[in-house]
């Protein structure tokens, strides 16, 4: 059976994953590029602009972002991560990343107002849903075609998932910044880590890589 992973989700020390108020001028809010500086670096980032130099600095973040793409047949995202706060009223709207977005995959955009799919270059159609959690997982493993499915984020749907069971593999970086407001990744997931085998390293960008493994 395919596993369903989650890979660079940042979260401030007190447990953030964005900040507030989103915007088309800033989609994390107050939280600005800090949850993200520790990847602007890494050669999986460059990649993902289209930048073949190597890592700008010490790459051992690389060893964890890399992971991203490595076996995806297909990603789920939230409705918040593919745009900002109005999108849906605008029909011209076609995600944050270009005519060229790095999923290269059937992406499932989780939102209360689906619209007809949008396919875009390089290998990415946007799909709208609106339904569970376990079903929209369902219809991402079909089209992964014995592939994993990611689920890309942001923390609402991350959180919806965890709390359903349905996370394999969670892959968090704990950046050590405090936001003090905006969206929750473990708001009701008291006990969360009694499902996983957890694993932490610490790289020297500062930031700590949380690894949990779903026990079997
Ligand atoms: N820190 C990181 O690594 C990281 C990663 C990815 C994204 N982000 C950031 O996280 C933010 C977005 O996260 P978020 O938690 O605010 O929102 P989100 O998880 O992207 O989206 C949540 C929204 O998706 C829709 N939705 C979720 N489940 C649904 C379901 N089962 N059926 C239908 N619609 C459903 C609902 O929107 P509607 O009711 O409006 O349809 C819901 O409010 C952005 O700022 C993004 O940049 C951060």
């Amino acid at each position: 059976m395919s596993a369903t992973r989650v890979h660079n989700l940042a979260v401030s020390l007190d447990g953030f994953a964005t900040g507030e108020p989103q915007s088309l001028e800033a989609p994390f809010g107050h939280a600005g590029q800090r949850l993200h500086e520790w990847f602007f670096p890494t050669a999986t980032f460059r990649r993902m602009q289209g930048d073949d130099r190597p890592a700008a600095g010490p790459d051992d973040d690389d060893a964890f972002a890399s992971r991203w793409a490595d076996g995806i047949g297909a990603e789920i995202m939230g409705a918040h991560k593919f745009g900002p706060p109005g999108w849906q009223d605008d029909p011209e709207w076609r995600g944050w990343w270009g005519e060229e977005p790095p999923f290269r995959t059937p992406v499932f955009v989780l939102t209360h107002h689906p619209r007809p799919p949008l396919e875009m270059g390089g290998g990415t159609t946007f799909h709208f849903l609106d339904t569970s959690p376990a079903k929209a997982l369902d219809i991402a493993r079909e089209a992964a075609d014995g592939l994993d499915v990611r689920i890309g984020g942001g923390p609402t749907v991350v959180r919806d998932f965890v709390a359903a069971d349905l996370v394999d593999h969670l892959h968090v970086v704990v950046v050590p910044i405090l936001l003090g407001r905006g969206v929750r990744l473990w708001d009701g997931l008291e006990g969360v880590e009694q499902r996983y085998d957890v694993d932490s390293v610490s790289t020297s960008s500062g930031v700590t890589h949380l690894t949990f493994t779903r026990r079997r």
